[in-house]
Parts: C-alpha cells; sequence; structure tokens
C-alpha cells in the first residue's frame, strides 16, 4: 500500500475546514492536494469509503495513453457505502425526502426502508437473470422507485443507464440499443407540471428496434390504463412484494462500471460515458460535504433531475454516501405555482437548494412575494450549475432568495468529470465571491488556460485577460473512464487535441485572484436550459424531413433559457416557406430527440456560407444568429460571400 506520512494531519483537516479555514489555509490545502496527489487521495480512500478488501494502488493514470484507473485492487459496493454503512445508526433517518409533481403528495423513506426497497428490487432483477455487468436502461419519471432502481441495479453489479424521461422513442431506443440493454424499468405514465407523458408506450416504440431487451419493469406511478404484453412485461411493486427485504451486495472492484450516462457531443451519436465505482463514490462524496457544506441533520435539495449527471452524483450517490437526508422533486419550478421552490424550503427546512440558472431566471421573473412569503431561514448554500449565471440571476438568488446570508456555490462541472470541479467553497470563499464566476478548483483539480496552439495562459503570460480553452492538467477519481464501447472515442473527444489534457470542451476567463469564470461551449454543443445539446443532433433530426436539403443548427443567447436554438434550413427544389412547414420543421427535434430539443428559430435560407472546400462557416452563422453583425472575421476564403448579406438580411426581419 502506497502511503506517505509527510502530511498526517492534511484529510482530517481538509475533511472538517470547511467550518474553520480561512483563504489561505484553503490555498495551503490546495496545493498540497495538488503536489502530493497520490497521497491525499490514498488517504481520502481509506478514511471515505468502506472497503471489502483495500487498494493497492492508488491511481494508474495516463491522459497521453488514455489510461485512467483509480484504487487497483480495491473491492466494496457502492450501496453498501450508501445504504448498509449508515445502519443500524440511521435505520429511522429519512434518507429520501419525496416530494410530487403537486404539494400533497409527500413521501419519507428512511435507510431501513431505502435497505428493503432496494434489496426488494435487487432480488427482482436477480430473479429476471439480470446479473453483475449486464446494461439496464431506466427510464422513469421523478419518483424514489428511480432511486431504488439505480442502486438496486449498483447492488448487484448491474451497470445503469439512466435515460431522462423527456427524451422520445426514437432517443431512448439509440440509447438502449448503444448499451446492449437487456431489460428496462419504466412507469406507466410520468406527470410533470400537470402534464403525463406515457413512458411505457414511449418504452414499447422504443424497444421494438431493441430485440436485446428481455423484460420491461413497470411502476405504477398514475395507474391510467396502459398497453401490456404478459410475455415481457412486469408490474415492479407484485414482483417486489415477493422477494425477500434483503440482497447480498455484489463485491465489485474499485474500477467496475457503476453507470453509463448518454451525452451529447460534436457528432450526431449521443456518447455513453462510462463512470466507475470507487472512484465517482469517492469524488461525489467528498464533493457534496465540502461544496454544500453538509452537516448532520441537513435537508439537502437537489433539484435536478436523475436523467442528469446532477441527479446521479448530488441527488443519489454523494448525498447517500454522506448518510444525508435527500430531496427529490417531481415536478417543475412554477407548478402549481412560481413560489413552489420556497414553499418546499419551508415546509422540509431544506438547509441548501441546488438548482439551475434557468429556473433561478424563470423564477425571477416573477413577483418576489413568491419568495418572501415563505420562510428561509434554514438556508445556508444556495447552488448553481448547468450553464453560466448572468450576473443578475446571481444577485437576484444571492439578495431575495439568501437575504446575503446565504454561500452562493456557482458549481462547474460535467458528465464526464463526474462531481463538481470548479466552485467556491461555503465559509472559505464567501467573501471573495463574484457573480458569474465559478471561482477556485476543487482539492486535486489543475485546471489550466489553453489558446488554440495549446499553450498555457496565466496571469504571467504577459496578456491583459487571460481568455481561453478551459483544460484540466491532471486525473481526478471523478473523471469518465470512457465511453461505452468505444474507447478511441473517448480518447479522440477529450486527449487527443492536446496531449496530457482533458479537454472539457467550455471557455473559460482567470482573474487575476485565479478565479475562473466559465463562458460557454466552444464545440459544436449547445446548452439550452442547461440541457446539452448537439448540434449535429438537431441537424439530424431535420434532415429526416423531406424538405430538408441541408441544414445548420447554431445557439444564440437567450433571456431564460441561457440559450436557445436558431436552424438554418436549406429547402429542397419544389418546397416553399410557409407556416406549415415550419412547424413540421421546428417540430422533427422534438418528435427525434425529446420535447426540451425545440427548435426556437428557423431562418429558410437559399443557401449557407461555406468555404470554397464546402465547409460551413459555423462561425458566421453564430454571429448573424446572436444579431453581432459587424464583427464577422474573415469572409475572404467564402465561396460566395454574397450569401452572409443575405442571411443578415432575413435574419433582421425573423
Ligand atoms: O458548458 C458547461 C455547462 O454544462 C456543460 C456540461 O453539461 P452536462 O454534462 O450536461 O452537465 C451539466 C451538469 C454538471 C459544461 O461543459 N456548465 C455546467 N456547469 C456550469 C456550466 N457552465 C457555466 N457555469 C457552470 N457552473
Amino acid at each position: 500500500m502506497a502511503t506517505n506520512k509527510k502530511n498526517p494531519t492534511l484529510i482530517t483537516t481538509v475533511g472538517t475546514m470547511a467550518a474553520t479555514a480561512a483563504v489561505a489555509e484553503y490555498q495551503d490545502h490546495y496545493q498540497k492536494t495538488l503536489y502530493d496527489s497520490d497521497y491525499f487521495w490514498d488517504q481520502t480512500a481509506r478514511q471515505e469509503l468502506r472497503w471489502y478488501s483495500l487498494f493497492h494502488r492508488v491511481q494508474d493514470c495516463d491522459l497521453h495513453a488514455g489510461r485512467i484507473a483509480w484504487f487497483l485492487g480495491g473491492k466494496l459496493n457502492v450501496t453498501d457505502n450508501c445504504i448498509d454503512r449508515h445502519l443500524p445508526e440511521r435505520a429511522n433517518q429519512v434518507a429520501i425526502l419525496w416530494e410530487g409533481d403537486t404539494p400533497d403528495q409527500i413521501r419519507k423513506i428512511t435507510y431501513l426502508e431505502l435497505h428493503q426497497e432496494v434489496s426488494r428490487l435487487a432480488n427482482v432483477l436477480k430473479s429476471y437473470e439480470i446479473k453483475k455487468g449486464d446494461r439496464v436502461a431506466i427510464y422513469m419519471p421523478m419518483v424514489p422507485e428511480a432511486a431504488f432502481a439505480m442502486l438496486a441495479c449498483a447492488r448487484i453489479g448491474a451497470v445503469h443507464s439512466v435515460v431522462f424521461a423527456g427524451f422520445s422513442a426514437e432517443s431512448l431506443r439509440d440509447r438502449i440499443c448503444d448499451a446492449k440493454c437487456t431489460a428496462v424499468i419504466t412507469a406507466d405514465e410520468a406527470i410533470r407540471g400537470g402534464k403525463t407523458i406515457p413512458l411505457k408506450r414511449i418504452t414499447d416504440e422504443a424497444i421494438m428496434a431493441c430485440p436485446l431487451v428481455k423484460t420491461i419493469f413497470i411502476v405504477k406511478r398514475t395507474g391510467n390504463k396502459i398497453p401490456f404484453y404478459p410475455e415481457r412485461n412486469v408490474w415492479l411493486d407484485e414482483e417486489m412484494k415477493k422477494q425477500m427485504p434483503y440482497c447480498p451486495a455484489e463485491v465489485m472492484d474499485s474500477e467496475d462500471p457503476l453507470f453509463l450516462l448518454y451525452t451529447s457531443g460534436s457528432t450526431g451519436k449521443p456518447k455513453g460515458v462510462t463512470h466507475t465505482t470507487a472512484g465517482y463514490l469517492l469524488y461525489t462524496k467528498l464533493t457534496h460535504r465540502l461544496v454544500f457544506d453538509h452537516q448532520e441533520g441537513d435537508i439537502f435539495g437537489c433539484m435536478a433531475d436523475i436523467g442528469w449527471i446532477t441527479g446521479h452524483s448530488y441527488i443519489i450517490y454523494g448525498p447517500l454516501a454522506n448518510g444525508a437526508t435527500t430531496f427529490m422533486f417531481e415536478g417543475i419550478p412554477i407548478h402549481p405555482h412560481p413560489g413552489r421552490y420556497w414553499e418546499m424550503v419551508e415546509r422540509h427546512k431544506m438547509t441548501q437548494i441546488y438548482t439551475s440558472p434557468t429556473a433561478i431566471r424563470t423564477i425571477a421573473r416573477e413577483s418576489i412575494d413568491y419568495v418572501k412569503k415563505y420562510d428561509r431561514s434554514t438556508l445556508r448554500v444556495l447552488g448553481t450549475v448547468g450553464e453560466p449565471i448572468n450576473e443578475e440571476a446571481w444577485k437576484w438568488y444571492y439578495e431575495v432568495v439568501g437575504e446575503k446570508r446565504c454561500d452562493i456555490v456557482d458549481t462547474w462541472w460535467q458528465t464526464e468529470t463526474g462531481g463538481i470541479m470548479i466552485t467556491p467553497l461555503p465559509k472559505i470563499h464567501s467573501k471573495m465571491l463574484k457573480p458569474g464566476w465559478a471561482s477556485y478548483p476543487f482539492f486535486g483539480i489543475r485546471p489550466v488556460v489553453l489558446n488554440e496552439k495549446g499553450e498555457e495562459l496565466n496571469s504571467k503570460s504577459g496578456s491583459e485577460k487571460v481568455e481561453g480553452l478551459l483544460a484540466i492538467k491532471n486525473c481526478w477519481p471523478g473523471m469518465a473512464r470512457t465511453i461505452y464501447g468505444d474507447h478511441q472515442r473517448f480518447y479522440n473527444s477529450y486527449l487527443a487535441a492536446y496531449p496530457g489534457y482533458y479537454l472539457t470542451g467550455d471557455g473559460c476567463r482567470l482573474d487575476e485572484e485565479g478565479r475562473y469564470r466559465i463562458t460557454g461551449r466552444v464545440d459544436d454543443v449547445i446548452n439550452v436550459s442547461g440541457h446539452r445539446l448537439g448540434t449535429a443532433e438537431v441537424e439530424n433530426a431535420l434532415s429526416t424531413h423531406p424538405a430538408c436539403a441541408e441544414s445548420a443548427v447554431v445557439g444564440y443567447p437567450h433571456e431564460i433559457k441561457g440559450q436557445a436554438t436558431l436552424a438554418y434550413v436549406v429547402l429542397k427544389e419544389g418546397y416553399e416557406s410557409n407556416g406549415d412547414l415550419l412547424g413540421e420543421l421546428r417540430n422533427e427535434a422534438r418528435h427525434h430527440i425529446g420535447a426540451f430539443a425545440t427548435i426556437d428559430k428557423i431562418l429558410i435560407a437559399k443557401a449557407l456560407p461555406k468555404t470554397r472546400s464546402g465547409k460551413i462557416m459555423r462561425r458566421v452563422l453564430r454571429k448573424i444568429a446572436s444579431a453581432e453583425y459587424h464583427d464577422l472575421g474573415d469572409l475572404s476564403t467564402l465561396a460566395d460571400p454574397s450569401v452572409v448579406e443575405q442571411l443578415i438580411h432575413q435574419h433582421k426581419i425573423l
């Protein structure tokens, strides 16, 4: 076992510093975690996780080679750490506090009950011959059973792939097929914001093209009539009743996969980002505790959906590993009224709330009486995630919601990073918060700003404003290991462009005091309401319409959603633009990807601006979409520069 006695007090101090440390102390510890990274992670992993057998090597990582492995040889189970470990001490403590789409529906699941439910569900999976290593798709509403399903997979070593319940049948199908899932766990219907979504019907449509799927487990949410095919459909509650409330946890290797989560990239095909067992669990546990200043008795309110990484890391794994009471919300922030979040904060005496800038902007549009009406005095930390937060929204969150009393943590991270990477730390950075700046790197994380040539920029490089590509110069336990079934794609997407660095795909700025501000994606990914959308995915969807000859989709700033989508579409001969056609085109993305991918604006173009070699000049299209008509850069390589004038003219009258 690699041990190092140089800093015997480091980990213990880091564990408690949120309450005590000053900025200088943070910086000192931060530097130590970089300087002696193996020691830091070795000690942290021993202290934080319960192991069946301890690892024999802290890490074996080489970004140049695309090799990432942590805590080699270690054996553990995630649910043993998230549930069993807290028993019997927390048997009666609420583990999952759930509130339904309307405020009259509340469920409280204690740690003992969680143990029993997860065991029963795990036994059901086993009884249907699902075993370690099998992939199980979860297409669920935000109900506690979704958490049970994820944990049940982890219990038996099956690999879950949660698909956000807003995705279409086609998107679900692609994800099920790519992961070669043999089972799907879904519900009859989902309810969100008063609307129902026919999950079972969508699942039936999706699996028509997925012959490997043997069983569909169905949770009853609405009880409405649904198609039911007894050969391979199973009501989950009935099956669970037949099972014992105890299921031994499978012994997993540190590097056994825990889950896949599909996310958008620069190409049309979503990537099955793969996270493994020990490193991911450790990283989410540590970040949850330190970034949200988790204390005994807290009620932690992450408002995300389990269909996204935030739900995985900060509704399920991080908080449960810390023995916290984690809140799970089925609804939306403005239903049945725009004060819903704060009503829930008051009702449950929440201590932290974690949401997206889009949600904040949506609520901030409404009267502040919706906020003031409710008691928010229990709140200590207010978090945001998923997209850049503008200064106005940040200030509203800080002043109106937090009454200048709470720490704001603007947390930057990604599906691929597993957990929070850049963030202020409560109490430590309280006096150094800067609206819109995600601020400082978490322990053990070494971000850098690169220019296009791959040179590191810093405040000493001479330029006044340090701005460029955000990359990470080291490995950390929570990082994704691969893209399911395509390690080369993982390597090409994140590691190949600048050898020795993990490239994030985001642009950033760095100030003189070492704070980072994330400026948004620099690749062909748009961030709509905090949801990642590949422009190529939307273009693929448009191309299925018979009228579409060619399209190019770009993002442009949007007051509420952060970014919105504009599609430039060239029609095939014989088609003419009219209201019906625009409606159909707009619906293509909705239909092929999901409701959240609706195209905001469509501009029917005669032609797209292309270089002489036929490449679309997206930079110009982005500028036009943002109404920045005057600073279009070098157009000399365009085959036909007059196209640009035409597009500007059309955009002005759009
Ligand atoms: O562009 C960044 C943005 O969200 C992207 C990651 O999206 P996803 O993998 O879906 O994960 C979202 C939840 C972690 C990033 O590449 N992003 C995330 N957090 C922030 C952010 N942009 C600015 N500020 C943030 N705090």
